[in-house]
């Protein structure tokens, strides 16, 4: 199996999480209050699983791997996706921030949150885009076998050293809940060879 498979599978997970975003920030603007409690689930799936795990992989492993063939790290693609990634954390900051301004009820927080979410869906949107047409290619390309077992490996040690073990299956769970209960479909992540994330076991 290729890292980038694993990728692009978290990525159809990510997907459908934003179509759940999408949903709040619907009701956040047209019934001018917020689902605290599912924006909280929604943000911790985004910080954890979307943030943490899946962009700490690419940081981590296959862009260090991608550096170490000679794709440079200050421009082109991989500046490109770096500072992707620190946008997106700065309007998950402004979505907590928001999320927090409504449960003190705060009237203008709705608002906030809305915009910001929708920022931020676009931005993942297009962004996940670019690497599954663009950089993942270029990095099947790139990476020969051995370095794709360094991957690999590298994948495995962030979701059970860094992540914890469990934390994956965890947060498949949430994203499947948060779209049961707001009307997105939900489709599992396609197995590649068997699993989701190369050494979990399949996903629900
Ligand atoms: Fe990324
Ligand atoms: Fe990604």
């Amino acid at each position: 199996m290729r890292a980038t498979e694993i990728l692009v599978n978290e990525h159809e997970v990510i997907l459908q999480v934003l179509g759940c975003l999408e949903r709040l920030a619907d009701r956040a603007e047209s019934q001018r209050t917020m689902d605290v409690p599912r924006a909280r689930q929604a943000l911790d799936f985004l910080v954890t699983f979307a943030d943490r795990c899946h962009h700490g992989k690419e940081e981590q492993a296959l862009f260090v791997a991608l550096e170490q063939r000679g794709l440079p790290k200050q421009a082109g693609p991989l500046a490109v996706m770096l500072s992707e990634h620190e946008q997106g954390r700065a309007a998950i900051a402004r979505m907590g921030a928001a999320t927090e301004a409504a449960e003190q009820g705060q009237a203008q927080a709705s608002a906030q949150f809305a915009n910001a979410a929708r920022g931020y869906v676009a931005l993942l949107r297009d962004h996940i885009d670019k690497e599954n047409e663009v950089l993942f290619p270029m990095a099947d390309q790139m990476l020969d076998a051995r370095a794709q077992e360094g991957v690999l490996a590298r994948f495995a040690s962030i979701e059970s050293v860094d992540m914890g073990a469990g934390t994956h299956e965890r947060y498949l769970d949430l994203a499947k809940t948060l779209c049961a209960e707001l009307g997105v479909s939900w489709s599992a992540p396609k197995a590649a060879a068997g699993a989701c994330c190369g050494h979990h076991a399949p996903a629900r």
